[in-house]
């Protein structure tokens, strides 16, 4: 049988995201009951971080502990993945000895190579090409504050980076919209964001019409992890799409902004906007731990209710 792997965000059908949102929300009011549910007891979760974290790390190692498990912590400065063993024998080592694999790196590709010689189900915890578990989360979160997500409007405003082509690919799992505003030079290249081709999304040259009547909005880092040779051209070009008032009043009055943290105020948001009533950003971030939660559970133990 195929071993279920979370590489990219349509690696879930929309029935599945929407079995792994059911459970999350179960699990997450078990979690404020102070409820004990060790379904993963006895499993382990390596994690391998080859860029830094706080959430990512913070969310899967304390889920696994919760739902009974243990997590392992690697880097490539302490381990031998820093010094050219090849991807593919520490996938097949790693996975003898445990039960779930989580990786944060640089190419996608190495996530892939993985996976492909993996025993073990393997997630995705960000690669420069895409970050699903935060999607995964941000979509959870629209839905607890706004309810479904399908015909509605999400303003992404910034760089077309791993958060970007992640929207952009849910936008087809689950049929809503995504409004794209870039700096010039800096546009979606639909090929690396992984989209089927049917168009949900819609690009603006100006950052104030991509939030025209957007039921949420979203940015992001103007320089993502891997890219901080770039900083410098980056804060110039951009310098206009900083997410302010503006930008949300022109948005559905009911919008909602989130944004995958950490996030750099007077940047890509004003501290006026991500402090502000319509920001979210906390219980988007506390929401990462809940639906990875589910989804680590899918993925061991596959449909359980
Ligand atoms: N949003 C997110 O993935 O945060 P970390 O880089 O802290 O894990
Ligand atoms: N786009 C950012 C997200 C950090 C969570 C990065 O890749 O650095």
């Amino acid at each position: 049988m195929a071993i279920p792997h979370y590489l990219q965000f349509k690696d879930l059908s929309r029935a599945d995201i929407e079995y792994v949102f059911e459970r999350a929300r179960v699990i997450k009011d078990r979690f404020k009951r102070y409820e004990a549910y060790h379904p993963l007891a006895d499993r382990t979760l390596v994690m391998i971080f080859e860029k830094a974290s706080t959430r990512t790390r913070l969310s899967f190692e304390a889920g696994m502990h919760q739902l009974g498990g243990a997590a392992i912590y690697l880097n490539t400065r302490d381990s031998q993945l820093g010094r050219g063993e090849p991807v593919e024998d520490a996938a097949q080592v790693i996975s003898r000895m445990c039960d779930l694999v989580m990786i944060r790196t640089f190419e996608q590709e190495v996530v892939e190579r993985f996976a492909a010689h993996s025993r073990v189900p393997v997630i995705n915890g960000l690669t420069n090409e895409y970050h699903p578990c935060q999607i995964l989360a941000d979509i959870f979160t629209f839905i607890e504050h706004r309810g479904d997500i399908q015909g509605r409007t999400v303003a992404w405003i910034g760089d077309s980076n791993n958060m970007c082509n992640t929207w952009l690919q849910a936008a087809e799992v689950l049929d809503f919209n995504v409004h794209v505003s870039t700096p010039p030079g800096y546009e979606v290249e639909p090929e690396r964001a992984g989209l089927y081709g049917t168009s949900h999304f819609e690009s603006f040259a100006d950052p104030l019409q991509a939030c025209q009547g957007a039921h949420l909005v979203t940015t992001d880092v103007w320089t993502s992890m891997g890219f901080e040779a770039e900083n410098e051209a980056r804060a110039q070009a951009f310098a206009d799409w900083c997410v302010d008032a503006e930008m949300m009043a022109a948005a559905d009055p009911q919008a909602v902004f989130m944004h995958c943290l950490p996030a750099h105020r007077g940047e890509e948001v004003t501290a006026a906007v991500i402090d502000g009533p319509q920001s979210v950003v906390w219980d988007e971030a506390e929401n990462r731990l809940h639906v990875q939660k589910a989804l680590m559970e899918f993925l061991v133990l596959g449909r359980i209710a």
